[in-house]
């Protein structure tokens, strides 16, 4: 049984039974329905309870369930009679009310929760709206402002700060819920008139939705949700209850079948997918990590060290040099310090996560860290060399990872004697904000060590995905046919602004350009001005740095604003006559072809390769790593949603330009000859 009612004195306490969230699939709500009309029919039932059994309350309606023919009875109609209920409903709430679980809650007539408890409205995430009379019935209690901030930012408030804004009206012991859930029925069982949401008004101060929508407008571009849920809450203000219910039904019809929905969806399962590993046994023993040791304290390094400083777990940093080691250790201790700036952190929390990094010189203070990371120079003779002193310092069962973005980890692995041990932890930068972590199987990782890192990146809270030894594995691969385009095309005649702005239209953060700007163009230049044998080359021979130096492809103004430069578009049309390319007018639609599609038929490969398990895996990759609008769903999902024959006709169109070496992939193709998609 889901749904089970038990009688406590006058009080039917209704309880939710179905794991692993309580989620609000059929049986849920016939369940409460059905509890519903039991209390209505008992004399001698004069309150209600509902609570949930497990680790939350409802966690939401059932994802599932989205897009097939939901089974009556419909979670809104399902909360109207909740709602209507003549008996005071208490909702007693733990672990995450979120979306139709917070929904649910709204429509009780009181809410008690424990302080540990989180509620929220994050449907946002998935391409929604709260569907279920949320946002009609949310500003109703806490007012247009605090309704906005919830819906159309997604984010759960606390216990505490639900009970400062109206959310809820007590707040319960932890550990013992249900007994002061029944008491507080009990008390409150002959108050009348019931306090019904639906019939309150909501409170909205003027101008506000006009000021969120302006203070919010970077976050929300390229997203249809955002703009839905504002004009829903904007509909509870305006409208009576039973109307407002009926825009946030059209609007969420809409929603549900859209493009951007679906690929939000998608995303939502194929980052818990990520974390399963095909044919590792469930049982696999983790190898417990209470200390690390991070090699190189450079842009990478410190970031690494501060996810573990972060969770407790202390962290030995080694470089070669004193003065690098110090530079590291400061730029450490300067993040933490910008971290309590900004509220992300107490002082005594950042004090507490600088007082476990122990900087060093010395190999030998590596000996007793249960990981070690190496983030040293990306050359495989350094990374060979770093190796072998660690196969002779490191304990026996210590893990040692390469954050290298491109080189063979077998490769690397070979000069030890345990390459059992060995594989790639690939961070991104900054890696102590990025959420992506890329986990290299080598031939020979062993799947415990394999484990132990999946189950690491959960604790750090990142999202790892396991990638298989090749160059540049599933991310920085599919990155360099991007790239190699983009790079193209400017000689070709199209102006990087033009490259960018339509890497921008597409929902990029950043265009390539801008990246390599923000990046530096000097990074690995051999600084001899007279050898100009890449545009790049050419730029830097001109001074021209990137942002740093004021100039790069862009003109840069004090306050880093771009505008393009006609000096660096000169160069570049230099550069292609030296190199015998005759520049033309290229279309965006051209731009898109050979940067986009060239990344998707790359994606191909790497799952035709076996080097990501499953297509959903590229996906999340790309929008936790490289910045792929999360509504066009990743790389393969977005291919999904515009045909594979769409790209494949395109690589066709385009394949005289793409370069000598250029391929199709077979998986590609035979996909999209059978009409076939990746996800
Ligand atoms: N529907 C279906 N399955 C769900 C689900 C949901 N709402 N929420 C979680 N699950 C599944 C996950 O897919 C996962 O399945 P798996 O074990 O097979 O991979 C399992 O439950 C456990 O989930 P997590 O691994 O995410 O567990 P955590 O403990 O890390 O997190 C959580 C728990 C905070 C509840 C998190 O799962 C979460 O954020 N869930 C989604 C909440 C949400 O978006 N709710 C709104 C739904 S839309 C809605 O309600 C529409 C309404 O307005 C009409
Ligand atoms: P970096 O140049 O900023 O830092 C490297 C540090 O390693 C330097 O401080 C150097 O002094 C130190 N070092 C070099 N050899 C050493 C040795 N033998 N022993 C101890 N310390 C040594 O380089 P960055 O950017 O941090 O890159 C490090 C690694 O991370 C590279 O493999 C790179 O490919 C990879 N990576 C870099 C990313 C980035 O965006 N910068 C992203 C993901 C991975």
């Amino acid at each position: 049984m889901i749904i089970t009612t038990e009688r406590t004195g006058d009080v039917l306490v209704v309880v939710s039974n179905n794991p692993p969230v309580n989620a609000l699939g059929h049986a849920v709500r016939l369940g409460l329905a059905k509890a519903i009309e039991e209390a209505a029919a008992d004399p001698a039932v004069k309150a209600v309870v509902i609570r949930c059994d497990g680790r939350t309350f409802f966690a939401g309606a059932d994802i599932t369930e989205f897009g097939k023919p939901m089974q009556d009875p419909q979670l809104p109609e399902m909360l109207e009679a909740l709602e209507a209920s003549g008996k005071p409903v208490v909702a007693a709430i733990h672990g995450t009310a979120l979306g139709g679980g917070l929904e649910t809650a709204l429509a009780c007539h009181y809410r008690i929760a424990v302080p540990s408890a989180k509620m929220g409205l994050p449907e946002v995430k998935l391409g929604i709206l709260p569907g279920a009379g949320g946002t009609q019935r949310l500003p109703r209690v806490v007012g247009a402002a605090a309704a906005l901030e919830m819906i159309v930012g997604g984010a759960p408030i606390g216990a505490k700060k639900a009970l400062d804004v109206g959310l809820i009206d007590r707040l319960a012991t932890e550990g013992n819920l249900a007994a002061e859930a029944i008491a507080f029925a009990q008390e409150i069982a002959d108050v009348r008139p019931l306090p019904r949401t639906s019939e309150k008004t909501a409170v909205a101060e003027p101008g506000v939705f006009e000021a969120f929508r302006a203070a919010n407008a970077r976050k929300m571009k390229g997203f249809e949700a955002p703009e839905a849920c504002i004009t829903a809450i904007k509909a509870a203000v305006e409208l009576p209850f039973a109307e407002g219910l009926e825009v946030e039904r059209g609007l969420i019809k809409t929603l549900v079948a859209s493009d951007q929905s679906k690929a939000q969806r998608h995303i939502f399962f194929a980052e818990r997918a990520a974390a399963k590993v095909d044919g590792l046994p469930a049982d696999t023993p983790l190898i417990p990590v209470q200390s690390v040791g991070v090699i190189g304290a450079g842009t990478m390094g410190g970031g690494i060290a501060m996810n573990f400083l972060s969770i407790g777990i202390p962290v030995t940093i080694l470089e070669m040099k004193q003065e690098a080691l110090d530079r590291g250790v400061a730029t450490v201790a300067k993040n933490y310090a910008n971290n309590v700036k900004s509220g992300r952190m107490t002082q005594e929390q950042a004090d507490k996560a600088v007082a476990l990094l122990k900087p060093t010189l010395s190999y030998d203070d590596l000996g007793a860290a249960d990981l070690i990371i190496e983030a040293v120079f990306e050359n495989m003779d350094v990374k060979k060399e770093v190796f072998a002193k660690l196969d002779k310092v490191a304990k026996a069962g210590a893990i040692l990872a390469s954050n290298t973005s491109y080189l063979d980890v077998d490769e690397i692995a070979a000069v030890t004697s345990r390459p059992e041990y060995v594989l790639g932890m690939h961070f991104f930068s900054p890696a102590n904000v990025m959420k992506l972590l890329e986990v290299v199987r080598g031939a020979k990782t062993s799947d415990s060590v394999l484990a132990t890192a999946m189950s690491l990146a959960k604790s750090i809270k990142k999202i790892a995905v396991v990638a298989g030894v090749c160059y540049g594995f599933i991310g920085n691969r599919m990155l360099k046919p991007r790239q190699d385009q983009a790079g193209q095309l400017i000689l070709e005649g199209a102006k990087p602004s033009d490259v960018d702005r339509v890497f921008l239209d597409f929902g990029f953060p950043m265009g390539p350009f801008q990246l390599a700007d923000l990046a530096g163009l000097d990074i690995g230049w051999h600084r001899d001005p007279t050898r100009r044998e890449t545009v790049r080359e050419a730029l830097c021979a001109e001074g021209r740095l990137g942002q740093k130096s004021g100039s790069g492809f862009y003109d840069y103004d004090e306050k880093r604003q771009r505008t393009p430069s006609p000096v660096a578009e000169k160069i570049i049309a230099e550069y292609a006559a030296s190199k015998g390319i005759a520049q033309r007018v290229i279309s965006d639609d051209e731009v898109r072809e050979r940067c986009l599609y060239t990344l998707v038929n790359e994606g191909a490969k790497v799952l035709e390769e076996g080097k990501a398990q499953r297509a959903s895996d590229i996906d999340v990759v790309w929008v936790f790593g490289y910045g792929w609008p999360v509504y066009l769903g990743g790389p393969m999902k977005w291919a999904d949603q515009i045909g594979l024959k769409t790209v494949v006709d395109g690589l066709k169109r385009q394949a005289d330009r793409l370069g000598p070496d250029f391929t199709i992939s077979p998986l590609l193709a035979a996909k999209a000859e059978k009409g076939e998609t990746f996800n």
